[in-house]
């Protein structure tokens, strides 16, 4: 069984997709872990619902980014992770903690990169236009919202969208490519060729 640790911060619907499909489907995996850097994220009630260990580690007890990823580290590192998976986890990550991750860490960010990096994708895309958005499921790499594409899915954007009708059809596939995404890695479908990712077919 691989083990999965899922990161987050808020409300976790990615989250609660991942769980349910690794239960649904019966991934060769088990989420052995939901960690938050906010002990009130909703998300955490519904991963100890499911008999999930849950652990709350906030940025704030910590002086600096780099003292808080090194106990964040070691938290993750205690459920002996096959495999991370960043679910609305809203912090920027320090380069030694993803370097450590390398290749074993995933991140679900609301737009087709390489467009609209950073915070407020929807707003982004909406004010330059585009005709399509998304969401992307990448490997995390130092640079914020690069690294290897795994899964992409796009949506249209339509005249009378705002941020949060855009917002919410873009969720709904993220719910569905996220858990695609983390159920080829644990089925060791992934490879990376050149810095690209390959999937071998079922
Ligand atoms: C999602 O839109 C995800 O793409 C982004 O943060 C949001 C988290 O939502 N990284 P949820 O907590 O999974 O509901």
């Amino acid at each position: 069984m691989r083990r999965i640790v899922i990161l987050i911060s808020g409300r976790g619907s990615n989250m609660r997709a991942v769980i349910r499909a690794a239960q649904n489907e019966k991934w060769p995996a088990q989420i052995a872990a939901v960690i938050s850097n906010k002990a009130d994220a909703t998300g955490l009630a519904y991963a100890a619902e499911h008999g999930i260990p849950c652990v709350a580690i906030s940025h704030k007890d910590y002086p600096t980014r780099e003292d808080f990823d090194i106990a964040l580290q070691s938290k993750i590192d205690s459920f002996a992770p096959d495999l991370v998976v960043l679910a609305g986890f809203m912090r920027v990550l320090t380069t030694p903690l993803v370097t450590h991750y390398a290749g074993r860490m995933l991140n679900i960010h609301p737009s087709l990169l390489p467009s609209f990096v950073g915070l407020a994708t929807h707003r982004q895309a909406l004010a330059a236009g585009v005709k399509l958005h998304g969401a992307t499921v990448h490997f995390v790499t130092a640079e914020l919202d690069h690294g290897p594409i795994v899964a992409q899915a796009a949506v249209p954007v339509l005249e009378d969208d705002t941020e949060e009708t855009l917002a919410a059809r873009v969720l709904e596939q993220e719910h569905i490519i996220y858990p695609h995404a983390i159920r080829c890695f644990v089925e060791g479908r992934l490879s990376l060729v050149d810095g690209v990712v390959r999937i071998k077919q079922d």
